[in-house]
């Protein structure tokens, strides 16, 4: 019951928000901001709700949160694996990195494990190609991998 009230809360919050920007030009891209901060990331409820109240075709809506890759169309695990697949990364074999950790995590990129402890991601450049190839688990960096390494940290954050 207060998780129901929860919710209903944070669409309260949403639609005074929109009712705010309604009428004035481009308020989707921070609507949806908006409605990340507030919901953690836009499941299709939240999408079409931002549709029916902005009057906005649910493509378009859906279009945004697709398209770009701040938005999140499901809730993220507890830790967000990061699997640079930026060019130095990239010859360095990231991507035997990056399928040890699927293996490990099951999860594809882009996924969340079952358990909603990690999510997989394969990034750009994290801005530290000396290092590569590079994961970065939340804010931590690991660098100069190999799929050997991928146990001893995923355990870190098992515990
Ligand atoms: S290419 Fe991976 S850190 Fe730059």
């Amino acid at each position: 019951m207060a998780e129901a009230a929860e919710v209903q809360a944070k669409y309260d919050e949403l639609g005074t928000y929109i009712q705010s920007v309604k009428g004035k030009p481009g308020p989707l891209m921070p609507v949806m901001q908006k409605a990340q901060d507030v919901f953690g990331s836009l499941p299709f409820e939240v999408q079409e709700f931002i549709s029916m109240q902005m009057d906005i075709p649910m493509v378009d809506v859906y279009g945004v949160a697709t398209f770009y890759s701040q938005f999140a169309l499901e809730p993220k695990g507890k830790h967000v694996v990061g699997v640079c697949m930026g060019t130095a990364c990239y010859v360095r074999k990231a991507e035997g990195i990056l399928n040890e950790l699927a293996d490990q995590l099951q999860a594809a990129p882009g996924m969340t494990t079952a358990d909603g402890l990690f999510t997989l991601e394969a990034t750009r450049c994290l801005g530290c190609c000396g290092l590569a190839p590079v994961i970065m688990i939340d804010d931590q960096v690991y660098g100069r991998l190999v799929p050997e390494d991928i146990t001893d940290i995923i355990n870190k954050y098992k515990s």
